[in-house]
């Protein structure tokens, strides 16, 4: 049986959390999709010395391995800008859609979650959600994750670079972050965790 949840939204609205519960909950297979274009972005800056060449984001694209995915310094917010820069380069996301898409088709159904997801990558995804939060909200839960990993920047810096990054992936030719049409909004300023994923499971169970 094939059953798609996609679920879409800025950067720190609780997407990843709503994703991983609902996936547990029903016993889909779950991809954090921003992980590809985090794991393109670090090697990318390796390889040239923290330039980014379009040419070579796309050929590490094109060749990622599951080992890719599972390194420790992919939720660093270098990783994190260097993902939204290679996410710009149509030639990476054409090099990740065949992967996402085979995930997304697998039996017994799927949980993705990204920016896309409702838009290009599953247009007919079951169920689809866009998780968002106000700025501040989403700045402070992001603040707590790093500070939690070491981190020491503060709120207002970790602001900034959420709302860099916004921009970016809002602004983009190419997949920008957009609400699809039929997507149903799901707002999590106020909303605890336990609420907000009660929300999406019952979406979704009223759907299967
Ligand atoms: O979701 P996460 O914050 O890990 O994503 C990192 C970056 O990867 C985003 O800022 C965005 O530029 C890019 N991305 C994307 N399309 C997706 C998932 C992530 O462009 N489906």
């Amino acid at each position: 049986m094939k059953f798609t949840v996609a679920i879409d939204g800025p950067a720190a609205a609780g997407k990843g959390t709503i994703a991983r519960a609902v996936a547990a909950e029903f016993g889909f297979a779950h991809l954090d999709t921003g992980l590809l274009y985090r794991a393109v972005g670090v090697k990318a800056l390796e390889r040239a010395g923290g330039v980014i060449d379009p040419i070579a984001a796309e050929l590490i694209a094109g060749s990622l391995t599951e080992a890719d995915l599972k390194r420790a310094d992919l939720r660093t917010t270098l990783a994190s800008r260097a993902a939204s820069k290679v996410a710009a380069i149509p030639g990476v996301r054409a090099a990740l859609l065949r992967f996402q898409h085979d995930f997304a088709r697998r039996d017994g159904g799927a949980v993705l979650d990204g920016r896309d997801i409702g838009s290009v990558i599953c247009p007919d995804a079951e169920v689809k959600l866009f998780v968002t939060a106000d700025d501040a909200r989403r700045a402070q839960r992001r603040h707590r994750e790093l500070a939690a990993a070491g981190s020491e920047l503060t709120v207002a810096q970790v602001l900034a670079d959420l709302k860099a990054r916004d921009a970016r992936d809002s602004r983009r030719k190419d997949a920008p972050l957009t609400r699809a049409p039929d997507a149903v909004l799901l707002d999590t300023t106020e909303l605890s965790i336990d609420c907000a994923v009660a929300e999406a499971t019952a979406l979704i169970r009223a759907r299967i």
